[in-house]
């Protein structure tokens, strides 16, 4: 492939949480440059140590040198002033599936980041459109929607406008080539590829289980052991967080009442308001110490 238009060195990550992290450690592991912003300069501590502690463990496996460590770490700069992704050449957006606190940060930044720059979200359920029209940069302006462990999942779905120019949709093949991901290019739809058939099946367990048809170890064993999957859907809602995969229900739901598999089962919602969000807050379907399950 020829090199695109625009080669992208400066990477600009907003939130430093789940998804955040691991965004900002493979970019500069790549080699990039990355800026790495949060409003919060505590949860920006807690995700900064937490890249350090995903380093660590490749050094530990013999996945990565002791230098190429120090190398990738001194490559990120943490921010708490949006005004330091001036000089970004991509900005991906990673924080809270909310959709008002999206469309507010993009409106905040357009105006202060150069115009050559793309902008990206990570969003798993939002249309990638209602998101770009609040910036003056429609044609600039993608999804990239990464998996959940970064470090380890492949895929990066690149989600293309009707008006994404091809030296921008060129410039982010190249990004998610070179952090060593395959892309795959998806349409403005809801969920996109993967989620529009995950998130329903993982609901479904959810509303399995609310019924009582059968217990959660037997739910998730059947689909590890029945269908190979590397882990149950309980288990992996958990490990995406109840209060996200509630979110992008709720989300759907509103939009596409007819929809029943849209629906957010009781269960998930109660969990939620007893802030049982899963991995991140050491409970939810199950128990969680780090990132193992108790
Ligand atoms: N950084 C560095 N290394 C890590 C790591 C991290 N953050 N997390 C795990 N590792 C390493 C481990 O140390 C281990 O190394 P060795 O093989 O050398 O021992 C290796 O990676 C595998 O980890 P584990 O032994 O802990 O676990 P595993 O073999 O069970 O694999 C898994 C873990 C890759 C997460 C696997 O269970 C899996 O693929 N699960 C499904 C994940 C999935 O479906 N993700 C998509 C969610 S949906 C989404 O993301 C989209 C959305 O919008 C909601
Ligand atoms: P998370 O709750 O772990 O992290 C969100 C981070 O954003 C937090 O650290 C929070 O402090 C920060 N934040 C919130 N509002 C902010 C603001 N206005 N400015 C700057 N930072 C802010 O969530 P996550 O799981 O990392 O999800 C982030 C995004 O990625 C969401 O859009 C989610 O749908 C998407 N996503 C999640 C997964 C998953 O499996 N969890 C997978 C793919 C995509």
């Amino acid at each position: 492939m020829s090199e695109p238009e625009l080669s992208i060195q400066r990477v600009g990550v907003i939130g430093c949480g789940l998804m955040g992290h691991g965004i900002a450690q493979v970019a500069a592991q790549a080699g990039c440059a990355v800026v790495v912003y949060e409003a919060d300069a505590a949860a920006l501590e807690r995700g900064f140590a937490r890249i350090a502690g995903s380093l660590g463990k490749l050094v530990e496996k013999q996945k990565l040198s002791a230098e190429q460590r120090d190398a990738a770490l001194a490559r990120l700069q943490p921010a708490t002033e949006l005004a330091a992704l001036a000089d970004c050449d991509l900005v991906i957006e990673a924080i809270v599936e909310n959709l008002d606190a999206k469309r507010e940060l993009f409106r905040s930044l357009d105006p202060l980041v150069h115009s050559k720059a793309i902008f990206a979200s990570n969003t798993s359920s939002f249309s990638i459109d209602e998101l770009a029209c609040v910036t003056g940069r429609l044609e600039r302006f993608i999804g990239l929607h990464f998996f959940n462990p970064v470090q380890l999942m492949k895929l990066v779905e690149i989600v293309r406008l009707e008006g994404s120019s091809d030296d921008v949709l060129d410039a982010a093949r190249a990004f998610v080539l070179r952090i060593e991901k395959h892309p795959v290019i998806a349409s403005d739809t809801p969920g996109f590829i993967v989620n529009r058939l995950l998130v329903p099946y993982l609901a479904e367990s959810i509303r399995m289980l609310e019924r009582g048809d059968a217990s959660k170890e037997d739910i998730d064993a059947a689909m590890q052991l029945g269908c190979g999957y590397p882990m149950g859907p309980l288990t992996l809602a958990d490990y995406v967080g109840l209060d996200t995969s509630l979110s992008i229900l709720e989300g759907w739901h509103a939009r596409f009442p007819a929809e029943q598999v849209f629906r957010p089962p009781q269960l998930l919602r109660d969990l939620v308001a007893k802030k049982r969000y899963g991995r991140k807050s050491g409970q939810g379907f199950y128990l969680w110490e780090g990132d193992k399950k108790k």
